[in-house]
């Protein structure tokens, strides 16, 4: 992998572990990795600013407004960088970025940066260990932040706990092992789609179902956080850094994936796809009337995952399902890899109310085509959507 066009945007707070940082940078600059530092005007406290910027050979990021392009800093800054790392990260930034607070360059930054970011926190141990600080973190880590958690070992403060800024050498594998993961699909187009779909009845009245999209969309943003060129094809309203394509019924969800189709690599069909749609529109809202029951008649929509498999009679696509069952889940799913004919199916148990539908968590197992199966314990949706493209490009 090339780390030459690499650039991994350095956060520094206000804490004593910030002078550890210079080994940090010249341990990126050894091997190639371009770097970017932007430090809150407490950071400045502990290590200089011409240090930072001899090491990186860089300009040294720091006040807002300091405006040398017609682009605000804290956009240019967020939208070059492939990995923000934060570190040492105090208490105080890292609960700022948790609620959207906004208040110096590298909060503004920070709230401004939608690919991957990775925290490595150093305070004093009560101050780790304080409730709020813990809230804040947990509610980063459920957005897909990763934390690189901090050693127990002697304070500067005159302590001893947990607070100490992890070592060097961790922050600095986890920062290239993600640029490694960055591209493992890179070339590759990656069409995803999400949502329950939604079939009009009149104009005020549709048909539609539970799901929340939220699965499909975590795997979209992991294809583009691995380099894919993504294509998400949704219901529901997301915004992300890559294209979304906004569809309601199934018909035009068919459409836009046909549309894909050929420039397509990987398509994964997260969406839950009505299996029948109202046979007559109306075009006015439909009248109460005085009969006691109505009737309304449906017809079958096309099956669109099986339609592109049948598509892709050359195999030169992988195709990927997902099969909501709430009873006898893998039998059922084991006949519906065989039927749809897809590469893989991901089988969710829509029965358990801690996972699938709504919920930031997924418990899945992968089936694949040759009666394969690995089962993916619960975990974060963004989790299960890495185990999965991993497994269907690695296996
Ligand atoms: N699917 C599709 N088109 C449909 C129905 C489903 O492309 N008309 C896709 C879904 O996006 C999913 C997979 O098929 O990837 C399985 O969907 P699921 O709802 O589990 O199965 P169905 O085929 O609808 O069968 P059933 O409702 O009988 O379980």
């Amino acid at each position: 992998m090339s780390l030459q066009d690499k650039t991994v945007l350095i956060g520094i707070t206000g804490g004593i572990a910030a002078y550890k940082i210079c080994e940090l940078i010249r341990k990126f600059q050894k091997a190639g990795v371009n770097t970017k530092i932007v430090c809150t005007p407490n950071a400045l406290n502990f290590v200089t600013k011409l240090t930072l910027q001899n090491l990186s050979k860089n300009q040294v990021y720091v006040e807002e407004f300091d405006v040398k392009d017609w682009k605000p800093e804290h956009i240019s800054l967020a939208d070059e960088a492939d990995v923000m790392l934060i570190a040492p990260a105090t208490a105080n930034t890292i609960s700022k970025i948790a609620n959207g607070i906004a208040d110096n360059l590298l909060t503004s930054i920070a709230c401004a940066f939608s690919k991957k970011m990775i925290i490595a926190p150093a305070m004093n141990c009560n101050m780790w260990n304080n409730q709020s600080v813990a809230e804040n973190i947990s509610k980063l880590k459920s957005r897909g932040v990763e934390f690189l958690e901090p050693d127990t070992g002697f304070l500067a403060c005159g302590y001893t706990g947990k607070g100490r800024l992890c070592s060097i050498d961790k922050i600095y594998n986890t920062v290239l092992e993600f640029l490694e993961y960055s591209q493992k699909l890179a070339g590759k187009k990656v069409v995803v789609t999400s949502g329950g779909t939604i079939e009009e009845i009149d104009p005020v009245r549709y048909i539609s179902n539970y799901s929340s999209g939220k699965m499909g969309f975590a795997i979209a943003k992991t294809a583009y956080n691995m380099g894919a060129e993504v294509v998400l094809i949704t219901t529901k309203n997301f915004g992300a850094p890559f294209k979304i394509v906004n569809v309601k019924s199934a018909i035009q969800m068919q459409n836009a994936l046909d549309d894909e189709f050929e420039t397509s690599d990987i398509i994964i069909m997260a969406a839950a796809v009505a299996d029948y749609r109202v046979k007559n529109y109306s075009a006015q809202k439909l009248k109460k009337t005085s009969d006691e029951e109505l009737v309304l008649e449906l017809v079958k929509n096309p099956d669109i995952l099986q339609e592109l498999c049948n598509k892709n009679q050359n195999k030169e696509k992988i195709i990927v399902g997902f099969c909501a069952e709430s009873e006898n889940l893998l039998e059922n799913a084991k006949e519906k890899i065989i039927k749809k004919g897809c590469d893989y199916l991901i089988a969710n148990d829509i029965s358990r109310k801690d996972i699938g539908f709504s919920s930031e968590d997924n418990e899945v197992t992968i089936l694949d085509k040759n009666g394969g199966m690995k089962h993916l314990d619960k975990n974060s949706k963004s989790i299960i959507s890495r185990q999965i493209l991993e497994y269907i490009i690695h296996e």
